[in-house]
């Protein structure tokens, strides 16, 4: 386990999960520090409070000043960014910066779709970003990083369509209906934002099998279709269902990015994952000692709880 660890993005939506499961893993580590933004230190003043007092350093500075930064990285070895998709190529200078100075490994904010699944993924949109930071990393020869490649979150999967539009796929709980993406039979690799965390734990905890590595995790894998009869199951009744078939669902998608709709990159990413872009012979969660991880009932329970 490196010992002194750096977390940019600790507050963000999946970096909350991380940061957790890194102050769980903490007799292992000397110290925790998060490098934060001055907004968040008064947007989210309570949750700043909570991680000092769990004994994190919170550093506050900009991501985008290299003295900031540089500052943030001093007796570091070990970074991991959680930031989100808008500053995703402000990670190109965050990396140069740590290769300048003691960090020697770096996880890129990867959290999600396989962005070099098949050779259509160089094309897709919403991958750019997070494509450039990989050939820039591929160049920098002093860092290793690892790339923790999780699939979708079953967590909002799981939930209300994004933007309440039923067309992107959807479950709501109260209401007893749902919107299922392609014929509800294609299969699907989730992770539970929880085992993310777990996850990048148990890759800090295995440094060899990690290094230099795209990591292809996953909690489990299931198709709409039993996703939504476990709803049924566990809420005791029929759920009224509607499909968005395939074609289209890529029909919704081009308009979508045609009239910048914010829905765009939310329906890209639901169309990989309904063409099967997340499904692998075989997934790597062995190679960082197998962490428990949740099943597919777990997050309808939760799911259920949650509405
Ligand atoms: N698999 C999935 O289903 C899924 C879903 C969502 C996201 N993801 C992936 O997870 C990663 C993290 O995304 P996220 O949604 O967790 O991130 P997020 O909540 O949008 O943001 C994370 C953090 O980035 C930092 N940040 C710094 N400068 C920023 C700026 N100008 N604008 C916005 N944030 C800024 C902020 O930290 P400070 O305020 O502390 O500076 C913020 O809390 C991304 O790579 C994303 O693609 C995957």
């Amino acid at each position: 386990m490196p010992q002194n660890l750096l977390i940019i993005g600790a507050t963000g939506l999946i970096g909350k999960y991380i940061t957790k499961e890194i102050i769980e893993a903490k007799g292992s580590v000397e110290r925790i520090v998060i490098l934060t933004s001055k907004d968040t230190t008064h947007n989210k003043a309570s949750e700043i409070n909570d991680l000092k007092q769990s004994g994190i350093e919170v550093l506050v500075g900009d991501i985008t000043k290299e003295e900031d930064v540089k500052n943030a990285y001093h007796d570091i070895d070990t970074v991991i960014s959680c930031v989100g998709r808008n500053v995703i190529a402000q990670q190109i200078p965050l990396i140069q910066w740590a290769s300048e100075t003691s960090v020697t490994r770096f996880f890129p904010s990867e959290y999600g779709t396989d962005i070099e699944y098949s050779l259509e993924s160089a094309s897709e949109k919403p991958h750019q970003q997070k494509l450039k930071v990989r050939r820039y990393m591929s160049t920098v020869t002093n860092l290793e990083c690892t790339y923790l490649v999780t699939g979708p979150y079953s967590d909002l999967y799981f939930a209300e369509p994004p933007f309440g539009r039923f067309e992107a796929g959807g479950f709501n709980v109260k209401e007893k209906k749902c919107s299922l993406l392609g014929d509800g039979k294609g299969r699907i690799s989730f992770t539970a934002m929880a085992d993310v965390g777990r996850l990048l734990v148990a890759a800090l905890q295995h440094p060899a099998a990690s290094r230099n590595r795209v990591l292809i995790v996953n909690s489990f894998t299931t198709s709409p279709d039993d996703i939504l009869a476990e709803f049924e199951k566990q809420t005791g009744t029929k759920w009224e269902v509607q499909y968005t078939g395939l074609e289209k669902l890529k029909e919704i998608e081009e308009r979508a990015w045609r009239n910048q709709d914010p829905l765009a990159t939310a329906l890209t990413l639901r169309r990989i994952w309904a063409e099967g872009g997340t499904l692998y012979e075989k997934r790597d969660n062995e190679l960082i000692g197998d962490p428990p991880m949740e099943t597919m009932t777990d997050q309808v329970r939760q799911a259920i709880e949650r509405s």
